[in-house]
């Protein structure tokens, strides 16, 4: 049987969709298999780059294939925790990034003790939050289903929750059904016009 629910992976791409033109330079938080990476690399064009970040080696293998197979090279894959974004990331960027995409969790079909952490996904939203253009946005998907996930959500929501007066904070299609929910949300820095007066 179908599953009632849309998948919050394509609900975030179709945000992202909107936000993201053409030449522009996006961040896929963690590649994984390279699925959200490839979207954006399609998204961005030939004239545009996608800088993609994971901790495992095959992981990125993943992604460099699958982009492979699409002939999409404007990509660059960084072997690295995203809390060194900052570091990583080339200076001139700041506050230039249309968009950052975070799906957490483990490699599907990978190694699950391998996931992200509640602090340093803490440390690299914030940093994305800094290097995010007026406009731009930040999608993060959050599983609860697994304990690390569980504690990913318990250090995310209170800060999700927090004034952030420069962005606007929208938990998408929440699904208060499902037991451990994945939760979606969307962090869009407010436009110059709207944050001016
Ligand atoms: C759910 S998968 C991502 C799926 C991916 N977006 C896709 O479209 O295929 C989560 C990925 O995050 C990676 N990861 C775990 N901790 C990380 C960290 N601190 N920094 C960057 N990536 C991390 C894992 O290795 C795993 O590949």
């Amino acid at each position: 049987m179908r599953s009632p629910f849309r998948p919050l992976t394509e609900v975030a791409q179709e945000l992202v969709a909107a936000a993201v033109q053409s030449g522009d330079t996006v961040v896929d938080a963690t590649a994984g298999n390279g699925h959200d990476t490839l979207f954006l690399a399609k998204q961005v064009g030939p004239d545009g780059h996608v800088f993609a970040f994971d901790v495992q080696q095959a992981a990125l293998e993943s992604t460099a294939r699958r982009l492979r197979s699409f002939g999409l090279g404007h990509v660059t894959l960084l072997q690295a925790d995203h809390c060194q974004m900052a570091t990583s990331l080339p200076a001139a960027l700041r506050g230039k990034l249309a968009a950052a995409m975070f799906n957490l969790g483990y490699l599907p079909g990978g190694e699950k003790s391998i996931t992200t952490q509640p602090n340093t996904t803490l440390i690299a939203l914030q940093t994305a939050m800094t290097w995010l253009r007026p406009g731009g946005l930040i999608t993060m998907l959050i599983y609860s289903g697994h304990a690390t996930g569980k504690s990913e959500l318990a250090v995310l929501l209170p800060f999700l929750g927090e004034p952030h007066p420069e962005f606007l904070i929208t938990e998408i299609d929440p699904q208060p059904e499902r037991q451990h929910p994945p939760r979606l949300f969307a962090i869009q820095r407010r436009p110059f016009e709207e944050t001016a007066h």
